[in-house]
């Protein structure tokens, strides 16, 4: 059977996701929003299914139309329908972009660490990945950035794992210098305080992507957006997209979040509110370190003594957490020993993780 298989797939490895632990856990490790949508969301979910017979609309129309309302490209301008792709969720929209730019052997740069999929996407396209280590701070670097040719170039802002966003000006020199598609990942920008995507009346290599996942708390029904200015762009990432890619469901729940825009900011700031509670609670512990995060989570390190010691307590940690009924995201495939990433929970799902954190770290450096 092994010998069918595409040759691409003796390497690869495919995606780690989080784990999907029963409803007992407490779950603070893939980033998940912390609350259902709105009632008003739901209510619309439940009474907009009609038709089921029929298949939904290839250009989810209505979203389409309602983020023009919401979102605007900068002061000077609106966003236009015909610089919108509507998609499956990022995922799904990142493969298309691969699908349209990315040939078998391209250059496809991008930084480490940062979302996985990058690396499981230029694996099944038989790309080069050209992985870009980041600063210790996590920050990019700046002249590696500016000077690494590629066919693809995949900015994370903010970056998963450390919630870090990239500021505008060098994503606006990348874009400059870059020959080439830049794309810049923004599935955590509702929980920052910027975003890439006035650069794209400027630069029209650049393709911005987010998500209902996270701050609209629609994960499970897969949808998110990509816009660019450059109509080439767009009509060569329609022109390979499969037809009804975009559920009704999620057609649906989308455009009711962006109808009650407002309730969806309010759960927005109760959880960047509860992230910098969660921020202040971690730096009083003197053994952790903590990253700044733009984000729904925070990433920290156990710094105690050298790597290894630190790695050991770390996940010494992470194991007596489990045992403890919470989870929280590792990086052992990573490398990324020494770190842990955890999501921004409910208050109470957060004062429990901090109060089992500092009892199992008692445990990690009991040895
Ligand atoms: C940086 C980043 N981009 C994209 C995604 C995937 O988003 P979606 O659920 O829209 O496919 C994730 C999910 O965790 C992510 O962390």
């Amino acid at each position: 059977m092994s010998q069918y298989l595409r040759k691409y797939l003796a390497k690869f490895k495919g995606y780690v996701p989080g784990e999907q632990p029963d409803p007992s856990f407490i779950k603070l490790n893939t980033n998940e929003n912390p609350y259902e949508p709105p009632a008003s969301v739901i209510n619309d979910l439940k009474n907009g299914l009609k038709d089921l017979r029929k298949y939904p609309d290839i250009e989810a129309t209505e979203v389409k139309k309602q983020l023009t309302f919401n979102v605007r490209v900068n002061k000077e301008s609106a966003l236009k329908m015909d610089s919108i792709v509507v998609g499956a969720g990022e995922d799904e929209l990142l493969d298309l972009v691969f699908k349209t730019f990315v040939d078998k052997n391209d250059r496809v740069v991008f930084f480490a660490p940062s979302y996985g999929m990058y690396k499981v996407c230029c694996d099944i396209f038989d790309a080069v990945p050209v992985e870009i280590p980041l600063n210790p701070d996590f920050t990019i670097p700046e002249q590696k950035a500016l000077s690494t040719p590629g066919k693809l170039m995949l900015i994370c802002s903010p970056n998963n794992p450390d919630g870090g966003r990239v500021p505008n000006d060098l994503v606006s020199r990348i874009c400059e210098n870059f020959k080439g598609i830049v794309v810049v990942d923004e599935a955590y920008v509702d929980f920052a305080e910027d975003s890439a995507l006035g650069l794209a009346a400027k630069h029209d290599n650049l393709i911005i992507l987010r998500t209902f996942s996270k701050s609209y708390s629609l994960a499970s029904l897969r949808v998110g957006y990509l816009v660019s200015l450059n109509r080439d762009v767009v009509l060569a990432i329609r022109k390979v997209k499969q037809p009804y890619n975009v559920n009704m469901a999620a057609q649906v729940a989308a455009l009711a979040s962006l109808k009650h825009q407002p309730e969806v900011d309010e759960i927005i700031k109760k959880v960047k509110d509860e992230r910098n509670r969660l921020v202040g609670l971690l730096k009083q512990i003197p053994q952790v370190k903590v990253f700044p995060t733009e984000s729904n989570f925070i990433l920290i390190k156990v710094a105690v003594g050298n790597d290894e010691t630190n790695m050991k307590i770390n996940q010494k940690i992470f194991w007596e957490l489990k045992k403890r009924k919470v989870l929280v995201r590792t990086y052992p495939e990573r490398g990324l020993y020494e770190f842990q990433r955890i999501t921004v929970g409910k208050p109470e799902d957060n004062d429990k993780f901090v109060q089992l954190f500092k009892e199992c770290l008692e445990i990690g450096l009991s040895g």
